[in-house]
């Protein structure tokens, strides 16, 4: 008799099988709406499916042109997802130049899209608009995250939902590929769907906005001692006295207290909100104590891993040479597909 297989392995025997794909932008230290808005599902799905994550390293390139800082936050979102909960047993944790092949599935995609496709992507249009000069590599930028997307054969695409125009045009390269290149019965690509994650504009930033670095109000995940309680005391709130009721659901410090809080704890404290004499002083220290605790494993696995920048490179050398040879293997197709003859 056949050993049971384990989930994953039972799964990789099925040609309708999830294969999850997302690449993470390589932007600083990650927020709380990072977090709640991708990290946390990124984690959850690793642990469900055979999964690619990627630094996307290439796609930095289009604005961090400043050499020690791409590689600094590369490093950082490594860190922080393997202290986050990634397991590297689990899935591929790699960093996209390591896979230098996309690149080339990339030019092989230009040449089966319009470039009046490229000029209405949403990104280059916001260039524009703001009346800046966008480069090639911003017009092209959908085309590679295609790539990144084809190349490992993935189906599942957990991104946020201003990304559903790229997973749009990687679905229609797909097709295309196929339709060009490919009988009908024997297509190289599958057609990825998009899985929309929460929407991150739940998250509210200090000043009630959006969390968003680029408005300069967030909460790190791994701030910790003065640092966080500096934030989380400027986090903005009404001038009602503190003696008066309060309504939690029009509170900033509320919103951010839900994805601490669980039920029991949430109802309580909303309770002590709408009976009054409780202060925006007292939601901000319970919402701080709560952060404090959420993260604290993290924290510390975090500090630990600092230390042992080895096994990083480790993880991330082994992800990247698994991730290649998927890659390499696929392109050989794609090439032969093509017509690109190989001579190696
Ligand atoms: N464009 C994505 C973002 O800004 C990052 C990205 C690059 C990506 N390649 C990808 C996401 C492939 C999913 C799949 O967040």
């Amino acid at each position: 008799m056949e050993a049971p297989h384990t989930s994953k392995e039972a799964d990789a025997q099925n040609p309708e099988q999830t294969i999850v794909v997302s690449g993470i932008q390589p932007s600083g230290r990650l927020h709380l709406g990072n977090y709640f808005g991708a990290i946390r599902q990124h984690i959850d799905l690793h642990q469900q499916h055979e999964a690619y994550y990627f630094i996307v390293n290439y796609h930095a390139l289009t604005s961090v042109q400043d050499a020690d800082l791409l590689r600094e936050h590369t490093m950082d979102v490594a860190l922080d997802y393997l202290a986050l909960g990634f397991d590297p047993e689990e899935a591929h944790l790699f960093i996209q130049s390591d896979v230098p092949a996309v690149t080339e599935l990339a030019w092989i995609f230009y040449n089966l899209v319009s470039v009046g496709r490229l000029e209405r992507g949403v990104a280059y249009k916001d260039k524009i608009e703001q009346g800046l000069t966008p480069n090639a590599g911003l017009l092209n930028y959908p085309v590679l995250q295609a790539a990144d997307i084809l190349i490992y054969g993935g189906t599942l695409v957990p991104v946020g939902a201003d990304q559903k125009q790229h997973i749009e045009i990687t679905r229609d390269l797909a097709q295309r590929f196929n339709q060009t290149f490919c009988s009908e019965d024997d297509p190289l690509f599958p057609v990825p769907e998009a899985h929309i994650l929460d929407d991150v504009a739940v998250i509210p930033g200090v000043d009630g906005r959006k969390m968003s670095k680029s408005y300069g109000n967030t909460i790190g995940i791994f701030d910790e001692g003065k640092t966080l309680k500096k934030k989380v005391m400027s986090i903005v709130t009404d001038s009602t006295p503190l003696d008066e009721p309060k309504d939690p659901e029009a509170c900033n410090v509320f919103a951010l207290i839900k994805h601490f809080a669980d039920d029991a704890k949430q109802a309580e404290i909303a309770e002590q909100y709408r009976a009054g004499g409780y202060g925006y002083g007292h939601a901000k220290k319970e919402l701080l104590g709560l952060i404090d605790d959420y993260f604290a494993e993290a924290r510390a696995r975090r500090k630990e891993l600092e230390q042992r920048p080895d096994y990083v490179m480790d993880v991330l050398r082994d992800g990247g040479r698994q991730a290649r040879e998927q890659a390499y293997a696929f392109m050989e197709r794609v090439r032969a597909a093509t017509g690109l003859v190989t001579t190696y």
